[in-house]
């Protein structure tokens, strides 16, 4: 099934494989399913256009990729899409009642959100949108904090591809059915600004997160940092569910930070996160995992480990 994969105005070049790689996680051990996931563009889109259709096997598989993907606004199943709201009712209406039914019953609670590309629309403007939509045989009951199903009318138009430097583009009014939205708030909780320990090239949050997504970081996926300074990268696989670890040739980074309560360690801690199974002192120009070379760096001290040095276990 086709769905509209509605990005953010950002990082453009990461949004695809951003979400290629959700799928690859999702879809681990059903390589015939990952390869059904493909992309297409509405006619007339730029590749910088936020609307990309994605062909996913399922809706389960939308919501996981919404739900932990940075640049991916929202996943959706469209039921029209035209330039103008005359178009726009016919393809509704033309939607098959069996993909529509389910969710306009009057047993259920919707809400429906009117959202504009690059632009925000004023109250009015927004009811007067949600008004034109009557045709619509909603049986429901309006339920604005936690409907059941929400609706977003999304539009786009040339004007504001121009103030983004985008490409021209067609006027777009979309009216589709959410299937999974993003939680951009990690970016929140995770910002650099709240971080205990930080450095001067500390990675910062929205990269960090986009890194794990791409680094397939799932559940007990092994992430070692070989560059680890104050540790953002692995701060971030940890949420996901990583075992780290860490390396950097600057001794104060793996063992001292800026004393015992503001270091590697204490970043993980600020967060409840697993802490990384262990931080080295080693130099990337002579790597201490080959066998060949470690005897030699111990022998001029060129690696050490370190652990939490609050903590007896590790
Ligand atoms: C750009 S910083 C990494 C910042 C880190 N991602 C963070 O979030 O804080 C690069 C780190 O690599 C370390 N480094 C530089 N050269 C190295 C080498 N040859 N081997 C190991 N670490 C090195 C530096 O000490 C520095 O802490």
């Amino acid at each position: 099934m086709w769905y509209l994969c509605y990005f953010l105005h950002r990082l453009l070049e990461y949004r695809l494989p951003e979400v290629e790689s959700l799928a690859k996680i999702y879809l681990e051990g059903d390589p015939a399913a990952l390869k059904e996931v493909r992309w297409k563009q509405p006619p007339n889109c730029h590749s910088d256009s936020p609307f990309y259709y994605i062909n996913l096997p399922s809706e389960d598989i939308a919501r996981f990729i919404a739900s932990r993907s940075i640049l991916v606004k929202g996943i959706f199943e469209v039921w029209g899409v035209e330039s103008s709201y005359e178009e726009l009712r016919l393809a509704i209406e033309n939607y098959p009642e069996d993909r529509k039914t389910p969710y306009l019953s009057a047993d259920s609670t919707f809400k429906v959100i009117v959202d504009c590309f690059g632009k925000g629309l004023s109250l009015k403007e927004q009811t007067e949108r949600i008004n034109s939509l009557d045709y619509i045989p909603f049986q429901g009951r309006v339920n604005l904090k936690s409907p059941q199903h929400r609706f977003w009318l999304i539009e786009s138009d040339n004007d504001i591809a121009n103030k983004l430097l985008l490409p021209a583009m067609q006027k777009l009014i979309f009216f589709a059915r959410e299937i999974g939205l993003s939680d951009r708030s990690i970016l929140t909780k995770f910002e650099l600004s709240r971080r205990n320990y930080l450095g001067p090239t500390a990675m910062d949050a929205e990269i960090a997160f986009i890194m794990a997504n791409q680094g397939l970081v799932r559940r007990g996926t092994f992430v070692y940092d070989p560059f680890v300074g104050t540790g953002s990268i692995l701060v971030a696989a940890s949420h996901f569910g990583a075992i780290t670890m860490g390396e950097d040739i600057d001794l104060r980074v793996v063992r001292d930070g800026r004393g015992p309560d503001c270091n590697v360690w204490s970043n993980f801690k600020q967060y409840d996160l697993p802490l990384p199974i262990g931080l080295i002192r080693a130099d990337n120009n002579s790597p201490p995992w080959r066998s060949s070379l470690k005897e030699d760096m111990h022998g001029i001290g060129n690696w050490n480990a370190e652990s939490d040095p609050s903590s007896s276990s590790s």
